[in-house]
């Protein structure tokens, strides 16, 4: 049976996630969030689930929190991670502000950086180990140039940097049998898209799991959309 580690797993798509590899796999699945005791739906879905869903804490901005998860799951094996906690501010180049833009790096990147380092013994344990890195089309720097869409310059400069962890982490654990990717998930109506976005968040999710069960060996480094496309860096 495989393992599933997803982080940011209270709400948005992290939580469809959850539900959806629950209802539809045989799989174990350690649905991670920040505050276990308030993640009301997350836990209804531990409950439905017991033998497949454990809500454990993480905090992906503690170094602390995430070496602890670690040693708690040691000796278990992770055949997949879904790095997915994340945070969007929308602000310009002009309103930006060195805390806001640390915080942005330090969940958006830092987080996902010690996660993939702290889990990789877990990782190693299993067959076929895959790295789902969840980005986002503002972080391509050649899209960019195609829509000339400005703001979020803290976000997208952190979805790009992301990128190339997803780029660089899947060279340095070839050798590992790794796969590391980074996917967009599209614009999805979660807290983060809003309202108006294009997908609800159960069809991203539905493609997320349908790509995620397509992804091989050959693909690792890549950046690619919902529908399965390859986006350019
Ligand atoms: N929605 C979109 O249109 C869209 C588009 C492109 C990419 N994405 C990406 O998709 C991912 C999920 O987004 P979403 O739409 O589901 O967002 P969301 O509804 O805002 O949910 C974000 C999740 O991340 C968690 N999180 C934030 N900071 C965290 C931390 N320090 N440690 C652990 N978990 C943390 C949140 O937990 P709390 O409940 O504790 O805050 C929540 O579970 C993000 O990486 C986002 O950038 C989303």
């Amino acid at each position: 049976m495989k393992t599933i580690l997803i982080t940011g797993s209270s709400r948005g798509i992290g939580l469809e996630l959850v539900r959806q590899l629950a209802t539809s796999s045989q799989c174990e699945i350690i649905a991670t969030c920040r505050d276990p005791e308030s993640s009301d739906e997350l836990n209804d879905l531990a409950k439905t689930y017991p033998d497949k869903v454990k809500v454990l804490p993480l905090d992906v901005e503690s170094e602390t929190s995430i070496e602890s998860l670690a040693k708690q799951l040691e000796g278990h094996s992770i055949d997949l991670l879904y790095n997915n906690a994340g945070i969007l501010d929308w602000r310009t180049i002009e309103e930006l502000e060195a805390p806001v833009m640390e915080r942005i790096y330090k969940v958006n990147v830092v987080g996902t950086m010690l996660v993939l380092r702290s889990f990789l013994p877990h990782l190693r344990r299993a067959n076929a180990p895959l790295v789902v890195n969840v980005s986002s089309r503002l972080g391509s720097i050649s899209l960019r140039g195609n829509t000339q869409l400005g703001g979020a310059i803290g976000y997208s400069a952190s979805k790009a940097a992301l990128n190339m962890l997803t780029k660089q982490a899947s060279i340095d654990l070839a050798a590992d049998g790794i796969t590391v990717v980074s996917i967009s998930p599209g614009w999805v109506r979660t807290d983060m898209g809003g309202p108006d976005a294009k997908y609800s968040v159960e069809e991203s999710v539905e493609k997320i799991i349908r790509n995620t069960e397509g992804f091989e060996p050959k693909d690792s480094g890549g950046f690619f959309g919902e529908d399965g496309e390859t986006i350019p860096y």
